[in-house]
């Protein structure tokens, strides 16, 4: 069975609560493609306004991240059932961001996603090397790493609901794109993974997104490649161009 695209876009530390609205309403018609997911992950205080004018459209609202605890003494963070209630379907997991700017390890994102799933939202974890690790050779190795600690414990039924984004570091708002080959080969390894800690069935029903300069000339032949089930969209998300990615074909 095919699987079905999903085109994200990861609005990062951008957008007021009411720019985030006046986004929404320029995006929302030159968007409406009902032969992909749309997913909108924006900052933490503009999910409640953005949730009520998606309202009516097919785009999905995510978060970009999230606490693995339930409730309590955490100043600052978010929990995943204030994500549900809110109305967000999506959470972006362990983005190379988060991991850099925050401290989050592998361990921490591997508790978010069980309580991702444990709460019915749809993780989008993020995997990717930095550029010293790919002229060093070590690209799959240390996203192996990534991938095998982040899926620790959870099951086959949950890992066919998730997403996995991979996201080259050295590609991140930098305007360098991998290349096509590049992002296919590690996508592809991403899913041999899977199929290796779990099975075919289960590496063939995962969504595998690129991310990393997504933009609308280079979005068709990356989306079009076997492994690559849609990307994650950081600085093209938030202009009209991401119309032209989601109608990619
Ligand atoms: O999550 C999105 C990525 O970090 C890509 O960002 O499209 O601005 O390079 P970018």
């Amino acid at each position: 069975m095919a699987r079905r695209k999903i085109i994200a876009g990861n609005w990062k530390m951008n957008m007021t609560p009411s720019e985030a609205v006046e986004l929404v309403n320029t995006l929302k018609p030159l968007v409406a493609n009902e032969e992909v997911d749309v997913v909108f992950c924006v900052p933490a205080i503009d999910i409640v306004p953005v949730v009520e004018a998606v309202k009516g459209s097919n785009i999905q609202v995510g978060a970009e991240n999230m606490y693995f605890e339930e409730k309590g003494a955490y100043t600052g963070e978010i929990s995943p059932n204030m994500l549900v209630d809110a109305g967000v379907k999506y959470v972006i997991l362990g983005h190379s961001e988060r991991r850099e700017y925050f401290g989050e390890t592998n361990e921490d994102i591997n508790k978010k996603m069980h309580k991702a799933f444990e709460h019915g939202l749809v993780p989008i974890m993020c995997c990717g090397e930095t550029l010293e690790q790919r002229e060093q050779g070590v690209t799959m190795d240390f996203i192996r790493q990534q991938v095998k600690v982040g899926f620790q414990g959870i099951t086959a039924e949950q890992a066919k609901e998730a997403v996995i984004a991979y996201e080259p570091i050295w590609a991140i708002g930098t305007g360098k794109t991998a290349t096509t080959e590049q992002a296919q080969e590690v996508c592809k390894a991403i899913r041999a993974c899977i199929a290796e800690v779990y099975d075919e069935a289960t590496a063939e029903a995962i969504r595998i997104q690129y991310g990393g300069s997504v933009n609308a000339a280079t979005a068709p032949d990356l989306f079009a490649q076997a492994d690559i089930d849609g990307g994650l969209v950081g600085g093209a998300a938030l202009k009209p161009d991401f119309g032209k990615i989601v109608n990619y074909k």
